[in-house]
């Protein structure tokens, strides 16, 4: 099993009740700015690439698609977002496989594609955008929120001893492509996991542009949401920190042919 499979299967639930809290960047800086720019849903084919338990998949939901289908690679992940389909009658799907060859198992291509927070742990994104532009239609719209480059630039890099790092590795190396290894912030202060090491890859604004513009498939929108103005007041802390260094950056884009 790979690294980034176990990784997620064994931070699921911790996940879960992290980022489905009220206060979380999903619902407060990512979903505004995704809500922004949403083509309408309604009776359209949607696909949510790296869905986990489905925070996103069900905010989708509520734009009335006629048919959802989220892909994921851990099993763990996946069955938090099955029971939470089934608690409240979803009709979305979910299926486990790899984002980065979702053309494999997409048998009519979609209106519309959606993944947030993911592209970050698959090495090739060329190979990820040429399935996602495989898997939509032509003129299909696409929105991908990833994790700013600015960001994962600073995540510390992998220590060849599974060592973990301190927080003065906490800086970016932005054209540093080594595999990064850290504890992630939101695992922190959770007791049951102690030291607890999560990789990704980093990959450059250029990557991205690149991979994306080799796909065939063109840009619309590029955003990079602030947190909502009022934890300037209620969490100086968080809105500082966010501020410094942008966690997002959210991209829209199409495929003309
Ligand atoms: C940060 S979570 C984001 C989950 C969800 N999109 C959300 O915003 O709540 C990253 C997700 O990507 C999944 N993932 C990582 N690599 C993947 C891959 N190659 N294919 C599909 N999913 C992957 C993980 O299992 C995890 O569920």
């Amino acid at each position: 099993m790979n690294d980034i499979k176990i990784d997620w299967n064994s931070m699921a639930k911790a996940y879960e009740e992290f980022n489905n809290a009220e206060d979380s960047y999903s619902f407060n800086i990512e979903w505004p700015c995704i809500k922004e720019l949403l083509p309408d849903l309604k009776g359209k084919t949607v696909l949510d690439l790296g869905c986990g338990t489905g925070i996103f998949t069900f905010l989708l939901e509520n734009c009335n698609p006629d048919k959802l289908l989220g892909i994921d690679l851990s099993e763990e992940m996946l069955q938090i977002a099955k029971e939470k389909a089934e608690k409240s009658n979803s009709d979305a799907e979910f299926i486990l496989h790899d984002a980065a060859t979702c053309g494999e198992v997409v048998e009519e291509p979609v209106d519309f594609i959606f993944s947030s927070t993911t592209s970050h742990y698959i090495k090739d994104l060329g190979q990820l955008f040429e399935n996602v532009s495989k898997s939509l239609k032509a003129g299909g719209e696409c929105i991908f929120s990833i994790i700013h480059p600015v960001y994962s630039a600073m995540y510390p890099i992998e220590h060849a001893d599974g060592s973990y790092p301190e927080d003065e590795e906490w800086n970016v190396r932005y054209l540093d492509k080594s595999m990064r290894a850290y504890i992630q912030p939101w695992l922190e202060y959770n007791d049951e996991y102690e030291n607890h090491l999560s990789k990704s890859y980093h990959h450059t604004f250029a990557d991205y542009m690149n991979a994306i513009i080799g796909a065939g498939l063109s840009i619309e929108k590029v955003c990079e949401p602030m947190p909502p103005e009022e934890w300037k007041e209620s969490q100086p802390y968080r809105y500082e920190g966010f501020v410094e260094s942008p966690v997002y950056m959210i991209i829209k884009m199409r495929k003309n042919k």
